[in-house]
């Protein structure tokens, strides 16, 4: 058995790598990847294999994928060039003889008003085409993309956002990446789609009360008009497109486009995935 992980660089597909080990996965079994591959020298120093492969250069991806029984195609993270980039992966993948090819898509792909969705539903459509048993983890947005804002929160005593009383099913970066690893070494998800987040959704009012209590600081939520919203992530730096693009995306969360509650997760996990207080208490801690 050989497991390819695309990604492996960056920290979805390292904690994928290290669930693997941690369940018992053979070091010399997993195939760790990405561009920067000196920065897996320390899993390599634990036996994974490790190799440079760039979804952007085709003469990257035979070598490492010859003899793949099973695949990890991490979604990439340049958004509008995912699409040529993941069929270049997957047909690579398909065409070395890997029999199972799983990939991070994002929840309700099929149906979702996101501005990020049709890149993964386009991804799933042309993998379903290949001679490839597909599973597909529709991830739920990472905790860590709040509580990576925590000290702005705190200084400024606000939430911002456009997501009014929408709710998002969050999840630990590394909770998603562990629901990974059991999929890549169990048989049985074959065909499967999984909708993953935690068990408790929450909206951008019970965020900023979640802060206040952990912290013991003040924060409450601001609902703004997107432009205005767009407007601010401007002011703090972002280009206008991304800024436009994060916005948009409040206004899908506002419709609940980021709530899942199917259980996936749990069930995949064997246990209560963490909830967002617990996410944030080791944040600040
Ligand atoms: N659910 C969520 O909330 C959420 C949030 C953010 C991102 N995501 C998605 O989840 C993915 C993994 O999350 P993350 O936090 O680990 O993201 P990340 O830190 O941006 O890592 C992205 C990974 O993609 C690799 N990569 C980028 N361009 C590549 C290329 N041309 N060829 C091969 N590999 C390439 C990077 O490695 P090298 O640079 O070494 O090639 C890195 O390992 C992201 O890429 C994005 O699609 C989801």
């Amino acid at each position: 058995m050989s497991i390819v992980v695309t990604g492996a660089t960056g920290p979805f597909g390292r904690h994928v790598v290290t669930s693997l080990l941690d369940r018992g996965a053979e070091p010399g079994d997993l195939l760790a990847t990405g561009r920067r591959v000196e920065t897996l020298a320390d899993l390599a120093e634990r036996g994974v294999r490790t190799a440079r492969l760039d979804f952007d250069d085709p003469e990257s991806m035979p070598g490492p994928l010859e003899g793949a029984r099973t695949v990890l195609l991490v979604s990439g993270p340049e958004v509008g060039r995912r699409v040529p980039q993941h069929e270049a992966l997957a047909r690579a993948a398909a065409t070395a003889g890997a029999s199972r090819l799983v990939y991070t898509s994002v929840l309700h792909a099929d149906v979702s008003p996101l501005s990020l969705a049709p890149e993964h539903l386009a991804t799933e459509r042309f993998v379903v085409d290949l001679d490839v048993a597909p599973t597909f983890l529709r991830n739920g947005w990472y905790y860590e993309n709040y509580t990576a804002q925590l000290p702005v929160y705190l200084q400024t005593g606000a939430v911002l956002g456009a997501a009014g009383d929408g709710r998002v099913s969050g999840a630990l970066r590394a909770e998603l990446a562990e629901a990974a690893a059991v999929v890549l070494l169990e048989d049985g998800h074959e065909g499967a789609t999984y909708e993953l987040g935690a068990d408790t959704p929450f909206t951008m009012t019970e965020l900023a009360e979640t802060v206040t209590r952990v912290s013991g600081t003040p924060v409450g939520y601001r609902d703004l008009p997107v432009d205005e919203l767009a407007g601010v992530l401007q002011q703090a730096g972002l280009p206008e497109p991304v800024a436009t693009m994060l916005a948009g995306m409040d206004l899908a969360i506002r419709d609940d486009a980021l709530l899942a509650r199917t259980g996936d997760l749990a069930r995949l996990l064997g246990r209560t995935p963490a909830t967002l207080e617990q996410a944030v208490r080791a944040a600040l801690a």
